[in-house]
């Protein structure tokens, strides 16, 4: 049975104990709550199921059961009471209770309930999980954005989507969302159901990419002992996302293209043509017009690409959806690291807004994660905000070089001690104010001896 934090709402001291000792038997935590107002107030992401007495002094269970289900609909709630009726029995199942227990109730049978319980949210939860990070995320309406540019990226996206029209390239500078986009074409298109398979151009030597991509035959060099089938044939039916295709050798270009206008190709060392069906969206932040005039990329392809071209947005022409990106991702880390945080401030917003978010909608996500794990208050503050055009400014001002020089590493070590004083020792924490990751900290941390500092 998985352990869980169970909140126990009841005004007798005795009951909650009782439950307490049962429930921990089992490994679960017990939070408790001796009114329906402390009871509201104590319940949050953290609570996997409640027990609740129906009889408070301050309400009634039913009330209680309401507001808890407002804040979290998955939660089991189970109601004890000691007057059983019928009615309140129906009314509480009604509610959305998960069960209904009359007192006095065996603790062992209680116990069982709860298990089982815990182990059909458990499921839930792993099924919504499942759902949401496969075709769900990527329906049209995660890409957030309600300006007339984002409505009408929008649309487009729809439309090529639906439309059976094969390649489609996207185009956009780094962070405006090119691998979001071509996701989100492939699951919201017929192709769904099969295969969404991609491929960075720029990762691979080119011998390999084109391996990769088209397969090749046994013997066809000489590590090639086996057969293997390329990814285009593995995505048949499906889509192919090609990534950087700004920087596909030439000699491949001519390859794809092939495939592209007669949807057919050979694996490396083959002689015979495969035939697929296969959606191929490439994408890149390059310049492609400057690349076929200086050779680099293939004039014939580069026409082929272009019959369908979608360039998103880069975050300075849609500045408007900002606030609205911003408290996405401020939903999306609260569920991420349980936090409760519920907005920015005024001046935050400023901030966030004024700024020119060269790296796009990443660096805005990222921003807000680094914003959300330090926060400690309710609202995120203009500090929790170093973005470079500030931080640039006031780090060049109060940090000249001194007319003597300095020691850098006397200098780093001061900042690292500094980032710990200020995060009470909290290594995670100091280590976002210092831009570095826990790994980086650590290390820091032995070459300067820190550890007795820290205790
Ligand atoms: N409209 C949007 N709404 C919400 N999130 C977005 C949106 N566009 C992009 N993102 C998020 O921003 C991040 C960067 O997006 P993505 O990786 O798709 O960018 P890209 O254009 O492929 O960048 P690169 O050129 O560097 O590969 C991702 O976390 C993505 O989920
Ligand atoms: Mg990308």
């Amino acid at each position: 049975m998985p352990a869980a934090t169970i909140l126990v709402v009841d005004d007798e001291s005795l009951i909650r104990w009782t439950l307490s000792q049962r429930l921990s038997q089992d490994g679960h935590t017990v939070v408790e709550a001796d009114t329906a107002r402390s009871a509201i107030a104590r319940f949050g992401p953290d609570i996997d199921l409640v027990l609740l007495d129906f009889k408070l002094p301050d309400g009634d269970g039913l009330q209680v059961l309401k507001a808890l289900k407002a804040a979290d609909p998955d939660v089991p709630v189970i109601l004890l009471t000691a007057f059983s009726s019928i009615e309140t029995a129906v009314e509480a199942m009604k509610q959305g209770a998960y069960h209904y227990a009359n007192k006095p109730f065996n603790l062992d049978e209680l116990a069982l309930v709860v298990g089982k319980a815990l182990e059909t949210t458990r499921l839930r939860r792993e099924v919504k999980q499942l759902r949401a990070s496969r075709s769900e995320p990527y329906s049209i309406n995660r890409i957030i954005g309600a300006s007339a540019t984002m409505e009408q990226l929008k649309g487009l996206l729809q439309k090529v989507a639906s439309s059976p029209a094969s390649t489609v390239l996207l185009r956009g500078e780094s962070g405006t969302g090119k691998d979001l986009a071509a996701k989100t074409i492939h699951y919201s298109s017929d192709r769904s159901a099969k295969p969404f398979m991609n491929i960075t151009c720029s990762a691979l030597p080119d011998a390999l990419l084109e391996s990769e991509l088209f397969g090749h035959e046994r013997g066809a060099f000489t590590d090639a002992r086996n057969q293997k089938i390329g990814l285009l044939e593995s995505a048949d039916g499906g889509t192919v996302f090609l990534d950087e295709i700004g920087e596909m050798v030439p000699a491949l270009q001519a390859k794809l293209l092939r495939f592209l206008e007669e949807k057919a190709f050979k694996r490396v060392g083959g002689s015979a043509d495969v035939r697929v069906d296969v959606r191929v969206i490439a994408a890149t932040n390059r310049d492609l017009e400057e690349a076929v005039k200086s050779g680099s990329f293939r004039e014939d392809l580069y026409y082929r690409l272009n019959v369908m071209q979608v360039t998103l947005p880069s975050l300075r022409e849609h500045a408007t959806d900002v606030p609205l990106l911003v408290n996405f991702y401020i939903d999306v880390f609260n569920r991420e690291f349980r936090k409760n945080v519920r907005g920015v401030t005024p001046e935050a917003l400023d901030v966030l807004t004024s700024y020119h978010w060269p790296g796009n909608i990443r660096e805005l996500r990222n921003a807000v994660e680094r914003a959300m794990l330090l926060a400690e208050a309710d609202w995120l503050t203009p500090d929790l905000l170093p973005l470079s055009a500030s931080r640039g400014l006031s780090t060049a001002q109060t940090m000249e070089l001194p007319h003597e020089g300095v020691n850098l590493d006397t200098l780093e070590r001061e900042l690292v001690v500094q980032a710990l004083r200020r995060t009470s020792g909290n290594q995670t924490k100091a280590a976002a104010l210092l831009g570095l990751n826990r790994d980086q900290i650590r290390y820091r941390i032995e070459k300067f001896r820190l550890e007795k500092a820290l205790n």
